[in-house]
């Protein structure tokens, strides 16, 4: 599969190396691709092709969106809503807000009624977005190791082919993928990166997974 990742950050460059190392044809998507971590991203992966985000965008039969969630509407924009139209766009981000977390709880820019996930729809009408891994630890999304099995992620989106599709992709993963719903369900798994951050900070501790466990 041909897959674009839209930022080079802790996320996206670890969802590059998971697609790579799935043997997935694979362009990351940055600004800036004469960062040092990127240039060591690119020599110990020699298959990752390193390009703009209107490349990666253009390239992928699936995209990532990995940016801040502050940054991902104008980002989209930036790599050109035209690059997106009827494919599968894996929305990784959370809507953090900028300012600063009030007891260890991180603030959204969002409200109960509107989640980033229906923003970016919103802007990509045809594209079929997808809310996954958002609230997994970026050194966690490849093949983690947890006590008890498998850790659940949580997606949502309109299109159900497209939540198959993703859902196969998480399973190769090494996740077991729980559909909640559509687009109006991210309003519910949002606000679950909220609560990993808020745990991982008064813990110290980020290397934990959510589980639905059945009766
Ligand atoms: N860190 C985690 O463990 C984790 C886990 C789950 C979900 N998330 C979510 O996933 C998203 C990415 O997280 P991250 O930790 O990878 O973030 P990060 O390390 O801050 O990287 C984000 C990347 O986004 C790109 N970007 C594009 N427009 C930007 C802008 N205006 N300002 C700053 N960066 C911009 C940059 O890549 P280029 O310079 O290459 O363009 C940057 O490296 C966030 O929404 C975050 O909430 C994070």
């Amino acid at each position: 599969m041909k897959v674009g990742v839209i930022g080079s950050g802790t996320v996206g460059q670890s969802l590059a190396k998971a697609f790579v190392s799935e043997g997935h044809d694979v362009i990351l998507g940055t600004r800036n691709p004469n960062k040092e971590d990127i240039v060591t991203l690119k020599n110990e992966n020699p298959s990752l092709t390193i390009d703009t985000p209107a490349q990666a965008a253009a390239f992928g039969e699936v995209v990532v969106l990995a940016v801040p969630g502050t940054a991902a509407l104008e980002s989209l924009q930036q790599a050109g809503p035209a690059n997106f139209e009827g494919k599968i766009l894996i929305d990784v981000t959370n809507p953090l807000a900028a300012e600063a977390p009030v007891n260890g709880v991180p603030k959204l820019f969002t409200t109960s009624d509107e989640s980033l996930l229906e923003s970016i729809q919103k802007l990509l009408p045809t594209a079929k977005v997808v809310k996954a891994l958002n609230n997994v630890g970026a050194f966690l999304m490849y093949k983690p190791t947890f006590q008890g099995g498998k850790g659940t992620v949580f997606i949502a989106g309109n299109d159900e082919e497209a939540k198959a599709t993703v859902s196969e992709i998480l399973e190769s993963f090494g996740w077991e993928a729980e559909n909640v719903g559509k687009a109006e369900a991210a309003r519910a798994i949002e606000p679950l990166g909220q609560l990993y951050v808020a745990r991982g900070m008064l813990n110290n501790d980020w290397a934990v997974s959510l589980k639905l466990v059945r009766l």
